[in-house]
């Protein structure tokens, strides 16, 4: 494995992935695969756009490389740009999304591939001890995630940003990264406010906000189906409280 720095949007530089190619050195391991992420999480929740894929998709075609696309949410970067999501999954040979999250689905996510890649899949999960046999319950709310909770994901960036509107408003608060660009409002205590993180979500859950840290200082709240307006005003309010 070799990480690769990201760009604050999200991106590695091309000329990063590069040169980071490994030629034919037999001290070295062969490469073999380029990973993206869209939306990147820890960037922010933020958007690589079709452009950019298929430039790497293209870099790794002419390297003879794979492209994986780890799409965890990438509906939600397909929404944040309105455009189809297949725009952003055709330069990867395989492409992974999560059924849950944004869309909604108790549990799931989805590999896809050619046929032959999906065929080895079956066998490396069944290997792996991966296998599930009454999986349909689950598929089913699965399809209600694709079929109607894409359109939606617009609403939780609305959300996100008013979410994010309200926080960077109070005094003890910053932006981690600055206005999300989906669903995930990444947020910092200043320096000055004397508690951290864990305490701060501590007093905040028993206001019944549950909130993910993401450092001493940090937080990330994330917009989905079941957070409505209400529930934005209710977390700007418990914040100020807390940090009064
Ligand atoms: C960016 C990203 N990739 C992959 C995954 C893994 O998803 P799963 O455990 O459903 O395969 C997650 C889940 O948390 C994720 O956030």
């Amino acid at each position: 494995m070799n990480t690769l720095p990201n760009q604050p949007d999200g991106s590695i530089a091309l000329g990063d992935l590069e040169k980071a190619i490994r030629g034919a050195d037999i001290h070295q391991p062969i490469s073999r695969l380029i990973i993206l992420e869209n939306t990147h999480n820890r960037c922010g929740g933020t958007v690589l756009n079709a452009g950019y894929t298929r430039r790497v998709g293209e870099l790794a075609r002419q390297n003879g490389l794979r492209l994986h696309l780890d799409g965890a949410r990438v509906f939600n970067a397909a929404a944040a740009l309105q455009v189809p999501v297949n725009q952003l999954t055709e330069p990867a040979d395989s492409v992974t999304f999560c059924l849950s999250k944004g869309l909604c689905a108790p549990v799931g996510s989805v590999l896809c591939g050619s046929k032959e890649f999906i065929k080895k899949a079956r066998r490396v999960r069944k290997m792996l001890g991966g296998g599930m046999r009454q999986a349909g319950v689950l598929a089913a709310a699965g399809i209600v995630a694709l079929e109607q909770m894409t359109e939606r994901l617009v609403e939780d960036h609305q959300r996100a940003r008013c979410l994010a509107e309200g926080l960077f408003q109070i005094p003890a608060l910053q932006p981690t990264f600055g206005m999300p660009e989906t669903n995930m409002v990444f947020v910092s205590l200043k320096d000055e406010v004397a508690k951290n993180a864990s305490q701060i979500a501590e007093e905040l859950f028993q206001r019944g906000i549950r909130v993910g840290i993401t450092g001493p200082k940090t937080f990330r709240l994330v917009l989905h189906y079941w957070i409505g307006d209400e529930d934005v005003e209710k977390t700007i309010t418990a914040f100020r409280d807390v940090l009064s």
